[in-house]
């Protein structure tokens, strides 16, 4: 007989991190996430998934990588959400991916039940933890996560800035041909066509790309960096981008575990700052071990605060949607 690690996850007396975080959904965007917290040693995870076998496959597997990769991080895989109690972070990744003649209500209601019944189940179980959500549509799921979780607003977040922002200076590495580590780039707003990078508070080595970039070729970044989802769906054809959203929300996560106070691009509910209510939305915050410690205003030009407007009327028509599907 097969020996399944115990419903609390772990064996008794088994070498443990200091961390728990527990990631739901063992998709692409999942099963990638709990190998990058593993490999740098963050927390031990439980991985969560409704398929049956799926998680728990995953986790031993990755746990059988652990004595070449060098970590000692447990991973445990589940198909309930017990093992996930305690949890310091929960990092959402259950959903559906948009599917040839769906609309986007159909993806946004069946993500939304999806987010309901998982925060339902596991915001009891670990009712200290920061919810970190990557489900789309991004921005409408995180209001369903704050909902019905009834956590306060600064342990509930989503992320999608910090994948757009490195998309951003992924390509403009690549423009100049310089290192990605001297690159910082800026998007705010929704996850989505209305997304707004800010070129001018996107630097190299400091240095404003305006300075470096033609206003033609930035343009082309932008657009690239708009389209990056939709690119990688293109190529993929059956699947959707993963290794850099988890490379997000373990960021994110990382920053948190190890309260860095990070400002990172990052969908949170705003209470008028940005002129915008009761609305998430991409905007710069501090993180660190309570979660998002303050929201970062910048003054934005005119043209700026217009698009900013514009992503969050997006998100506010997405949200009505499901006000009136009863969320
Ligand atoms: N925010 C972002 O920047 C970003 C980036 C990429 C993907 N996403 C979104 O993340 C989600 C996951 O993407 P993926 O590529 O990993 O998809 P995937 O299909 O590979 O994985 C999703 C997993 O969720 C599981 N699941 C579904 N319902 C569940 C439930 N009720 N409880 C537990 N698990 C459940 C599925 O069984 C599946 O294994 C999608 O909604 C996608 O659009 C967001």
């Amino acid at each position: 007989m097969v020996e399944c690690r115990p419903s609390g996850g772990f064996f008794e007396g088994e070498i443990r991190m200091v961390n728990k975080v527990t990631v739901v959904g063992a998709g692409n965007v999942g099963a990638t996430t709990a190998q990058r917290l593993a490999e740098k040693e963050l927390a031990d995870v439980i991985l969560v998934d409704i398929v049956e076998g799926l998680a728990e496959g995953k986790a031993l597997d990755l746990e059988e990588a652990a004595p070449i990769e060098k970590h000692d991080a447990k991973i445990a895989g589940a198909n309930t959400y017990d093992a996930s109690a305690g949890s310091d972070i929960v990092i959402l990744t259950a959903g559906i991916p948009r599917k040839p003649g769906m609309s986007r209500d159909d993806l946004l209601a069946t993500n939304a039940r999806i987010v309901q019944s998982v925060v339902a189940k596991i915001a009891p179980l670990s009712p200290n933890a920061i919810l970190i959500i990557v489900s789309n549509p991004l921005d409408a799921m995180c209001h369903v996560a704050l909902e019905t979780s009834g956590f306060p607003k600064h342990r509930v977040m989503g992320m999608a800035g910090v994948l757009d922002s490195a998309r951003f200076r992924a390509f403009i590495a690549r423009e100049l041909q310089v290192s990605v580590e001297n690159t910082h780039a800026f998007v705010m707003g929704g996850h989505g066509d209305t997304m707004v990078p800010l070129p001018r508070y996107s630097t190299v080595a400091g240095i404003p790309i305006t300075e470096l970039i033609s206003q033609e070729r930035l343009n082309a970044l932008i657009q690239r960096t708009r389209d990056g989802g939709a690119e990688i769906v293109g190529l993929l054809k059956t699947a959707s981008a993963f290794y850099a959203p988890a490379a997000g929300a373990v960021e994110m996560a990382e920053t948190i575990l190890k309260d860095k106070k990070k400002i990172l691009p990052c969908a949170a509910y705003l209470n008028g700052e940005y002129g915008i209510n009761d609305l998430f939305i991409g905007v710069p915050v501090k993180l660190g071990r309570n979660g998002i410690e303050k929201i970062i205003q910048i003054r934005l030009l005119e043209d700026e605060q217009t698009a900013l407007e514009k992503s969050a009327n997006a998100v506010k028509e997405l949200v009505n949607t499901l006000k009136t599907l009863g969320f």
